[in-house]
């Protein structure tokens, strides 16, 4: 063992490969079948730990004020590991899929009431993104369960660690907080008339949304619907929610107006480490969304529609969390867009790094 820390390890000591090689119920002399059931869960959990520190650092970066544009690229990057990680987890599932149906009923009862529904690891990633508990199925709070097991020191410690984590601000909070500090068409907060030339951009552009959706509409020849009035109704219905999206209750949101201004010039050099750290969450998110619905597939096949050994629906249950999202407005915004033609024409230009107004 090294007594230092400054190399002469062995590659077992280094990885604490004895201790972790203990691990996996062979003293209770399981079949093959249930050690690999053991493996897969345990190589899960580990990335989830991993995941847990990619995912701490990118909200630590991001709930800076300002944020340093030099930590930014550093942000993009745990993002990008933390999505492959889920790519490869939503994969893993293929490796499960060898247990046939009877191999896993061969064993599934000695599993009593565990489930995956206990990971608190997956809790803590979920409250530090941002998952809202109002947005989870049956609006439950996740650390119920945990409060009602057994009163011991572990479990208190775990119940510790996930107040902690539903306390502090998510990933999501920073992200937007950060947004609604954009300069738009070259004003930032704080700026004198600020919030006039931001109201004037998100109303240019939703008068640009509302033509292009009431040409939309002239253009709806009803084919694939019940009938044209029903489809040019939908179109002008769109553009209320592009309304009520930009402008809840009557006022312009300006993270919302960020995000509207980041998407629609992505082009500018300045907007350029924005739009990246943008779509490195959906992309991230999207990664999870897979992941989650992987986790279904490979749960039908294996069991059918049973009831879960955590008391769920199963399936049901779990096809239903394929539909949360947490980055809802990275998501929302995409439904506001208008063409780049139509973008209401670019001011200051000079500002985000290109020579004239377009
Ligand atoms: C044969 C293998 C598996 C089956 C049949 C299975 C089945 C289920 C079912 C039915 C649920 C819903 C909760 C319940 O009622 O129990 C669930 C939840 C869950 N499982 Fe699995 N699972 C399997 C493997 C895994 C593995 C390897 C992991 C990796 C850690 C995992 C992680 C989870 C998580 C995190 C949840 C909670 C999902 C949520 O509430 O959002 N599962 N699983």
């Amino acid at each position: 063992m090294s007594e230092s820390g400054e190399g002469n390890w062995t590659y077992a000591d280094y990885l604490n490969l004895h201790p972790l090689l203990d691990l996996q119920g062979e003293d209770r002399e399981i079949n093959s079948d249930e050690m690999h059931f053991i493996i897969v869960h345990q190589t899960f959990e580990l990335w989830f730990k991993q995941v847990i520190r990619e995912l701490s650092e990118v909200r630590d970066i991001l709930s800076q004020i300002p944020v340093p544009e030099d930590q930014i690229p550093k942000a993009v990057d745990h993002l990008g590991r933390t999505t492959e990680i889920f790519r490869l987890m939503a994969n893993q599932w293929t490796v499960l899929e060898t247990l046939t149906p009877q191999g896993f009923l061969a064993f599934r009862d000695g599993l009593g009431t565990a489930s995956g529904f206990e990971s608190f690891q997956m809790r803590e990633f979920e409250f530090l993104l941002g998952l809202e508990n109002e947005d989870r199925i049956g609006g439950v709070d996740p650390l119920d369960s945990f409060r009602r097991m057994p009163d011991n020191d572990v479990n208190k410690a775990v119940i510790k660690r996930l107040e902690e984590a539903a306390g502090n601000p998510s990933l999501y909070d920073s992200v937007m907080g950060w947004i609604a500090r954009t300069p738009i068409m070259g004003s930032t907060p704080g700026n004198e008339g600020d919030a006039e030339v931001v109201s004037q951009y998100v109303s240019d552009h939703l008068s640009a949304h509302k033509a292009l959706c009431k040409e939309a509409a002239e253009r709806s020849s009803g084919w694939g619907t019940d009938d044209s009035s029903k489809a040019a109704e939908r179109m002008m219905a769109a553009h209320d929610g592009a309304a009520s999206f930009l402008m809840p209750g009557g006022d312009v949101d300006r993270a919302r107006a960020g995000l509207l201004f980041i998407e629609s010039y992505r082009e500018l050099p300045l907007l350029t480490w924005p739009r990246k750290l943008i779509d490195a969450l959906v992309e991230l998110e999207e990664s999870m969304v897979k992941w989650r619905h992987a986790h279904a597939r490979m749960v039908e096949r294996i069991m059918g529609r049973r009831i879960g050994t955590g008391g769920t629906s199963g399936v049901d249950y779990l096809d239903m969390t394929s539909r949360y999202r947490i980055f809802k407005d990275l998501w929302g915004i995409r439904t506001v867009l208008v063409k780049p033609q139509r973008r209401p024409a670019l001011q200051n230009a000079e500002f985000y790094g290109y020579s004239s107004d377009s």
